[in-house]
């Protein structure tokens, strides 16, 4: 049996609007409710050790099509959060990326947040991936553009995705009851194991991260393979 040991988690931070539609609060509340969830997460994984890669969905390109108000809120909420936490991210060895396609976002912007990045590129502890106007299709485009005209493997596509993202994640999150991918890493979640929770994101606590980690230490992960057969 291969023992499920957890490098890489990933979530899919879900449910922020219908937190607030519940309170009678505008959207924005709760995204902004999101941010300590996120916090606490990051402490979760650097206080443990095994856990060397955070993948969290923060934006996708489809949410683009929400009304413009709400794209800049995440995306000044997203630089005001760094701005506040960078220096301790920094100091506790986390290295920040950034993945998505950031072409619309207004010059300064994206010069601050490339700076952020930039500042903790030599960081090894842990490496945080915000995926921010992301979509797993983008992201397979461009590991295709990426490639010159000769015939693509498997491979190539793989070592351009994982050199954004690190190895597979092992554990894949998704908080607000949606059972769906919603265009999230689809090539990385190949053999990931799926854990959905009834909860909006901005109500997720270290309890509910531990529950999915007790449910993810008892998976059998089988690879396609059988155990213990004899030819
Ligand atoms: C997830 O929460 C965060 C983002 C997509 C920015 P939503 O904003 O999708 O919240 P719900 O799903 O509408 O409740
Ligand atoms: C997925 O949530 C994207 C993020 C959490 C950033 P959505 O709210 O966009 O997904 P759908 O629309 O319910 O599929
Ligand atoms: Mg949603």
């Amino acid at each position: 049996m291969t023992l499920a040991q957890l490098k890489h988690l990933a979530i899919i931070m879900d449910g922020n609007g219908r937190w607030a539609n519940a309170r009678g609060q505008a959207r924005q509340d709760g995204h902004e409710m999101g941010v300590d969830p996120v916090k606490q997460v990051i402490k979760y994984c650097l206080e443990h050790s095994q856990i060397n890669t955070l993948t969290l969905f923060a934006y996708s390109l489809e949410n683009l099509e929400r009304p413009k108000y709400e794209t800049i809120y995440i995306e000044q909420l997203l630089l005001r959060a760094l701005c506040a936490n960078i220096s301790q991210l920094c100091e506790k060895g986390v290295r920040l990326k950034i993945i998505g396609d950031l072409a619309g976002v207004a010059t300064n912007v994206k010069k601050q947040i490339l700076d952020y990045v930039d500042l903790t590129k030599a960081n090894t502890r842990l490496q945080l991936n915000i995926c921010f106007r992301y979509s797993g299709r983008w992201h397979i485009m461009n590991a295709m553009n990426s490639i010159t005209k000769r015939p693509v493997t498997e491979d190539d596509i793989k070592n351009y995705i994982n050199n954004d993202l690190g190895d597979d994640p092992d554990l894949l999150i998704r908080t607000g009851g949606e059972l769906r991918i919603s265009n999230f890493l689809l090539w990385n979640i190949a053999y990931t194991e799926l854990y959905f929770l009834d909860r909006y994101w901005p109500d997720f606590s270290v309890d509910d991260l531990k529950g999915a980690i007790e449910h993810f230490n008892q998976r059998q992960r089988r690879y396609g393979k059988v155990e213990n057969y004899v030819e």
